[in-house]
């Protein structure tokens, strides 16, 4: 009778939530941060907390909908000295939902998500066995999105906080951090889940026209990327970097959807990537920012020897599947070694093994970081891969060389011999 009556009730709900989708009152809840006149936080949301307590003899779970009463706190704040732009929602008696946010260049993301409930209040929490306000956190939130883009998670999605003591599951998420104007903007990045409902229901349909989404990285392999040309320039707007390859990226990072680790290979694409970076006396970097995906590529010069070489690459990209953004850079290495005044060139496929799990793949390399002049590369030293396959023409063109001398010998012994064994009238 009570699973029927549950299952009955199930039903209900379902029917209810239809009937409210349809005409498009589903419950969410509008909240924004302001600093004087701006709005930098801005969010419309649906959001239930799943909560487990103590009571004297066991646990109890009870689940909290975000009520349309919440309201933002004084603790929201815009950011600034020194702190992260956070969202603070405030409900019932003390219970409080705060979202806090981080940015790079291109992305923005929730970077901890804080529950704090109050166990005194006995109407939300009966029989507790402990009173006052706990606060539980967490720091994995698959919540980002590209800068001056609005989140959409039309989805539910639900986050895990303190040993699954707490659950926040969230639905209808369109919410924007670090804004420039008043409204969200109209340049959505569509979550993971948000793209899968999408693919499945309407296989025909593209994505809405004023999306920023990029499509997902294709896992099967991309075959060879296109070759970008990239170029860094001084405060004077002198060239003083220079770079022309094509780069792939050959990741392992733990997948959302398939719940286990996997490898990609994903290529550059030279019309999304912009370049940047700077120049010093003996140091250069070059930036590679495409939107989901920061590289940066750091050179040193040994002003004494006269040489350069590549000493770090770092990377951190946040792509659609993946569980958490990832982050990972080597300061310690030592490739594409060159002299200075002179560009290294690597045309042969170039591995540079970055971190365990994080390689990248030149092709076509031409790179120039110190001593540039004119815009223009200076004389190419050759990677030994170059100089190991010109090996090959240069040997097979030596073989040949050695077999013609010796048809050629052969046949002049042999006219010898008929001249002797035949005498001529
Ligand atoms: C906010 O806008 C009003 C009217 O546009 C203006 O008078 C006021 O100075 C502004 N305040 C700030 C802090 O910018
Ligand atoms: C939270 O979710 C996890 C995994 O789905 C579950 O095991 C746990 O019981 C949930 N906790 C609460 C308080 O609902
Ligand atoms: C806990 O104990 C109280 C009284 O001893 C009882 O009324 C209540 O049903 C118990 N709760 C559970 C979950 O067993
Ligand atoms: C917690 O709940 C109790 C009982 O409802 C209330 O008296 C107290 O003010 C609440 N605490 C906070 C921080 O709001
Ligand atoms: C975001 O928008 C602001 C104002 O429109 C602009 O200055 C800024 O460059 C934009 N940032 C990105 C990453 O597009
Ligand atoms: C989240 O922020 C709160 C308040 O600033 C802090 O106490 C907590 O340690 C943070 N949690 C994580 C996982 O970073
Ligand atoms: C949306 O993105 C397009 C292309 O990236 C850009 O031209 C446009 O200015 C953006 N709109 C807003 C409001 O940011
Ligand atoms: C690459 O950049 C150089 C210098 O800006 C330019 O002269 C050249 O035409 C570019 N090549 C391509 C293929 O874009
Ligand atoms: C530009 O600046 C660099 C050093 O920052 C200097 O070596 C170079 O001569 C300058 N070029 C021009 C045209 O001023
Ligand atoms: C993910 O995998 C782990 C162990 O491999 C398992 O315990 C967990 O339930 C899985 N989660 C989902 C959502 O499938
Ligand atoms: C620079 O090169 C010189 C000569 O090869 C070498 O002795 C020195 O250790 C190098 N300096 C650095 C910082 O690597
Ligand atoms: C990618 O890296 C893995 C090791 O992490 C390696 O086995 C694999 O061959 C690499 N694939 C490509 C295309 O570079």
């Amino acid at each position: 009778m009570a699973l029927y009556s549950k299952k009955h009730s199930q039903l209900i709900k379902i029917a209810f939530m239809a009937i409210l989708g349809c005409v498009g009152v589903v419950q969410a809840l509008t909240v924004e941060v302001k600093e004087g006149n701006t709005t930098c936080i801005k969010a419309e949301l649906s959001a239930s907390l799943s909560i487990m307590y103590s009571t004297n003899n066991g646990t109890e779970t009870v689940s909290v909908p975000l009520p349309d009463s919440a309201t933002v706190g004084s603790s929201s704040t815009c950011g600034g000295d020194g702190r992260a732009p956070s969202l603070v929602v405030t409900f019932g008696n003390g219970h409080s939902l705060a979202l806090s946010f981080s940015s790079n260049s291109n992305q923005y993301r929730v970077n901890n998500l804080t529950v704090g409930y109050n166990l005194s209040d006995s109407v939300t929490f009966p029989a507790s066995s402990t009173t006052g306000v706990a606060s539980l956190s967490t720091a994995s939130v698959e919540i980002s999105a590209g800068i001056n883009t609005t989140y959409r998670c039309l989805s539910t999605s639900t986050v895990t906080v303190g040993e699954s003591r707490v659950n926040v599951t969230f639905s209808n998420v369109r919410m924007e951090a670090y804004m420039t104007g008043t409204d969200l903007s109209p340049n959505e990045t569509i979550c993971t889940a948000d793209q899968t409902v999408t693919t499945e229901v309407h296989p025909t349909t593209s994505a809405p026209k004023t999306s920023a989404m990029t499509v997902a990285p294709s896992p099967s392999p991309p075959g060879t990327p296109e070759r970008g040309n990239y170029t860094v320039t001084n405060s004077n707007g002198t060239a003083c970097l220079l770079a022309r390859m094509g780069l792939q990226l050959n990741l392992t990072y733990s997948s959302l959807s398939q719940n286990t680790t996997v490898q990609q290979i994903v290529n550059l694409l030279p019309t999304q990537t912009k370049s940047t970076g700077s120049c010093d006396q003996n140091s250069a970097t070059l930036w590679l920012l495409e939107e989901r995906t920061n590289l940066s590529f750091s050179f040193v010069l040994n002003s004494t020897s006269s040489k350069y070489h590549l000493s770090g690459i770092s990377l951190s990209a946040v792509w659609p599947d993946m569980s958490e953004p990832f982050s990972g850079s080597n300061g310690s290495l030592d490739y594409l070694r060159g002299t200075l005044g002179r560009s290294y060139m690597c045309s042969a496929e170039q591995t540079l093994f970055v971190l365990t799990g994080f390689s990248v793949n030149t092709f076509q390399l031409q790179v120039q970081p110190f001593g540039v002049s004119g815009e223009q590369f200076g004389a190419a030293e050759e990677c030994q891969l170059d100089e190991d396959n010109m090996l090959i023409p240069i040997i097979v063109g030596a073989a040949l060389a050695g077999l013609v001398l010796i048809v050629l010998i052969a046949y002049l012994i042999g006219r010898k011999r008929s001249h002797a064994g035949y005498q001529t009238i």
